[in-house]
């Protein structure tokens, strides 16, 4: 069996509130990625799924268990992965190629076409 490329066990989150009382958003959940595959996460709005996303790109801890990348824990943002965000974080004068491009181009990665341009380009018709 290969190797996963991002991978989550039982990772859980919630929100402490006042008290003992806590908002479970991520009840115990597994999801493994791995390379060549493309994968979508569908849910109602507010099921989560931003929520699992951040975790699984270590934009946010887990309140419970880890994610591993390549095996390993995940600490902080992961560099290799880019994320297209949802209308209000978009810049709506560019297109979906050039919203991917936007970061990259704040960090000078324009010498050579990097891997998730040609994967934006090769999924976006
Ligand atoms: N700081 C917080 N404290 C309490 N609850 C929160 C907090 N942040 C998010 N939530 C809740 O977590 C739930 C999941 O939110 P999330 O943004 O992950 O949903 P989503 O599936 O991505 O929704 P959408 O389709 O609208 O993008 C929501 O019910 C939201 O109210
Ligand atoms: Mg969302």
């Amino acid at each position: 069996m290969k190797d996963s490329l991002i991978e989550a066990r039982q990772v859980e989150k919630f929100y402490s509130q006042d008290g003992e009382n806590r908002i479970q958003v991520i009840a115990p959940t597994d999801l493994s990625i791995y390379a060549d595959e493309i994968l979508a996460v569908l849910g109602p709005s507010g099921s989560g799924k931003s929520t699992l996303l951040r975790m699984m790109t270590g934009l946010s801890k887990p309140s419970a268990e880890e994610v591993r990348w390549h095996g390993q824990p995940a600490h902080g943002p992961c560099e290799s992965v880019s994320i297209v965000f949802q209308s209000f974080a978009l810049f709506p004068w560019l297109t979906v190629l050039e919203n991917v491009e936007a970061p990259l181009r704040a960090r000078s990665m324009t010498a050579e076409p990097p891997r998730t341009i040609q994967v934006a380009l090769k999924y976006s018709f």
